[in-house]
């Protein structure tokens, strides 16, 4: 049978710090409210003049998870790049990691499903290898989430909680009759939802698309009704660990390790209480990095590897709920 492993993961984060110190000198926050709230100590961001792209992280990490794959470029069958900040409105930042990379024909996908973009990616990938249309896939989950931050005063609720940072996962299919790879996936989305958290502009339905009344609004920068995000964070992570596990067939013991996306420590332990499961179990890093959206999870996946959290045979949930509203679950089982 077709299964869909993970050969190896790599992270990259940006080497400008920023603690909570440095960001309430730019606006009326503490140290105290932001760990409070959200768990956050510090996050890395891209320097402030710019000039760097989530391409160029999700290059960093694509080369050390191929490095340890021992793959070349060439080896790869198709890209999919999560992102909600691509480095340009378009073309696709998978189309400029590939031509990073010195590909010059490979398909490349974007995935724009923010904190879920890397389930959204790991369940195409699934398919796209059980249904041979690929045999080795790049996945990689990247932000730069600092140069579309109002770090004045005003943005201070949604500022504070973003990191920049990529991670890289080489998928390749392996042929098997054990129950190991991708087990099952369960994915949802409600755009009633939409308003909830977004960035509306540029926006291709306003003629033209951002102006100068946008910006002084600051319709470039993202709005979020964080309350309700939470709210419904906690209510559906549960249930749909609850449904993957059902669609597995396998009970809540069986996990050995579940990786949920980064976006609140308070989300995270809400989830273990409500499961009754040891908070040892639910693993967490937002405390290093904040919210890295579509690379949060590849990038705890990446550090669990490395502190031998998991291992041949460990079985991990990923899982997450983010803008859209999107939120989904992942089962996974590696290789003995
Ligand atoms: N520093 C100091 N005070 C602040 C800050 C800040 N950075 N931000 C808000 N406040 C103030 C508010 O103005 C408010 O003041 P008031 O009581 O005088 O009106 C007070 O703190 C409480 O604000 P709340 O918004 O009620 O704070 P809350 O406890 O809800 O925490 C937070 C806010 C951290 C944003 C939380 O709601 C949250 O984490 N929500 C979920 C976020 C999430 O999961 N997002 C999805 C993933 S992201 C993605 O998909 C892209």
């Amino acid at each position: 049978m077709k299964k869909t492993v993970i050969k190896a993961t790599g992270r990259y984060l940006p080497p400008r710090l920023v603690t909570n110190q440095d960001l309430s000198q730019w606006m009326d926050t503490s140290d105290e409210w932001i760990l409070q709230r959200t768990g956050i100590e510090k996050r890395y961001w891209i320097p402030e003049s710019g000039g760097v792209g989530v391409s160029d992280l999700g290059l960093e990490a694509s080369k050390i998870a191929m490095d340890r794959t021992g793959w070349s470029p060439q080896d790869i069958d198709l890209i999919i790049f999560a992102t909600l900040s691509p480095d340009l409105f378009f073309p696709g930042s998978g189309c400029l990691l590939a031509d990073k990379l010195g590909l010059k024909s490979t398909p490349a996908l974007d995935i724009r499903q923010q904190c879920t973009g890397f389930l959204y990616g790991l369940t195409t990938a699934d398919a796209y290898i059980r249904s041979s249309l690929a045999k080795r896939i790049l996945l990689v989950g990247a932000e730069v989430h600092s140069t579309g931050l109002d770090v004045s005063t005003k943005g201070r609720d949604v500022a504070v909680i973003f990191g920049d940072g990529a991670a890289a996962v080489c998928v390749e299919r392996m042929e098997t009759n054990t129950d190991s790879g991708v087990l099952a996936s369960a994915l949802h989305a409600d755009g009633s939802l939409s308003e909830s958290l977004m960035t509306y502009a540029p926006a291709s339905r306003d003629n033209p698309r951002i102006d100068e009344a946008m910006l002084r609004e600051g319709k470039h920068y993202p709005t979020m009704d964080g309350k309700s995000i939470f709210k419904h964070a906690v209510r559906r992570l549960p249930e749909v660990a609850r449904e993957v596990l059902e669609k597995a067939g396998l009970p809540l013991s069986a996990v050995d390790l579940f990786i949920p996306h980064q976006a609140n420590l308070r989300i995270n332990q809400a989830f273990a209480k409500t499961l009754d499961l040891p908070e040892s179990k639910v693993y967490n890093n937002i405390q290093q990095y904040g919210n890295t959206t579509a690379a949060s999870i590849p990038l705890a996946l990446d550090e669990a590897i490395e502190k031998g959290r998991v291992g041949p045979g460990s079985t991990v949930m990923f899982l997450g709920l983010g803008a859209g509203v999107t939120w989904g679950a992942v089962l996974y089982r590696f290789a003995t």
